[in-house]
């Protein structure tokens, strides 16, 4: 294919889709150019007034534009269960779920339940969230569940004897990188499971490369430094994801990222299938990962009810 654009993503009227984070950068983006679309989408935002804001710069823009904010804060596992109730109270159908809200490097912290705050919201919160949304998912032909991780999936190791740096010194970018190649493990383990039971579901996973948004506010002054002479802007860097959650030919378990490779390492440029570090493709890492998941966030993944 030619290079990929916003045009080739399918008309997405009649889909429903849950973006987290969709307050700003890349989540803010991927609800917008879904709208642009046609999905009726759900922008899941920790604060409230920054979610009504972000769905009043959309429908600014775009009158017609199907779009409503809720809460969701992904370091409290209670926020989880509360948007998931009510998502599944109020809807028939989940065709896509972006599990895109993050941090990256914030002061040391804990989620309300104590887990630490990186690996607790960017992997257990959209673990949680994932699994009480999967009987809707998997009863929604054509369904498909799209998780952000990150170029840090390369350099991250996940620590089972200390997954939450209670015994080692707090690194913020171990950290980060713990949560985001634990989010790539997922991808691929939620298909695995997904093929198990003969389900039309694909999970899929995208990373963006760098690109500027707000998520670098606690990195050094270095970083904030590079990131405009380096970095992609937000609506190339959102195609990553985008690709992943609505192209028809991204198979499950596909991994979608920028290609320029003369820019460092493919942080910015057009999107393409992007390499899946030997970490994340260690299938028993996975399964464990999964088992301490379901027990930390007390999350039942039930597969019953799938449509092949
Ligand atoms: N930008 C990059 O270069 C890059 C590279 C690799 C991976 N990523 C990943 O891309 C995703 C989006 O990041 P971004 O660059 O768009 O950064 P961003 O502009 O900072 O957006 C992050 C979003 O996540 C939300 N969020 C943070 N904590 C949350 C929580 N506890 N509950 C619910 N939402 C929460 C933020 O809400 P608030 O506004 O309330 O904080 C914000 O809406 C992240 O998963 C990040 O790890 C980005």
């Amino acid at each position: 294919m030619a290079r990929w654009t916003f045009d080739d993503i399918p008309c997405q009227a009649g889909r429903t889709a849950v973006v987290t984070g969709a307050n700003s950068g890349l989540g803010f983006e991927a609800a917008r150019q879904l709208t642009l679309k046609g999905a009726n989408v759900i922008a899941a935002c920790r604060h409230r007034d920054k979610g009504r804001e972000a769905v009043r710069r959309i429908r600014d823009e775009s009158p017609n534009a199907s779009i409503v904010s809720a809460s969701l804060d992904l370091a409290d596992l209670e926020s989880v269960a509360r948007f998931a109730d009510e998502f599944l109270a109020e809807h028939r159908r989940l065709d896509l779920l972006i599990n895109n809200g993050g941090v990256l490097t914030p002061p040391e912290d804990k989620t309300k339940q104590g887990f630490e705050l990186q690996f607790g919201t960017n992997h257990l919160g959209h673990f949680a969230l994932t699994g009480r949304l999967l009987p809707l998912i998997l009863a929604t032909q054509g369904a498909r569940v799209t998780t952000v991780s990150s170029l840090a999936q390369y350099l991250g190791r996940i620590e089972f004897a200390d997954l939450q740096f209670d015994r080692r010194s707090h690194q913020p970018w171990a950290a980060y990188g713990q949560s985001k190649l634990a989010n790539l493990l997922f991808v691929l383990e939620l298909q695995r499971r997904l093929d198990a039971v003969g389900s039309t579901v694909r999970s899929t996973g995208s990373h963006p490369g760098w690109t500027a948004s707000d998520l670098t506010r606690n990195a050094s002054p270095m970083f904030r430094w590079l990131e405009p002479v380096v970095a992609q802007k937000t609506p190339l860097g959102v195609q990553t994801t985008l690709r992943a959650a609505t192209d028809p030919e991204a198979a499950g378990g596909s991994f979608w990222g920028p290609s320029r490779p003369s820019r460092a390492f493919g942080v910015a440029g057009p999107v393409r299938q992007a390499r899946i570090s030997v970490r994340a493709r260690d299938a028993a890492v996975a399964e464990q990962l999964w088992d301490v998941s379901e027990r930390l966030t007390g999350t039942s993944y039930v597969f019953v009810g799938s449509r092949a």
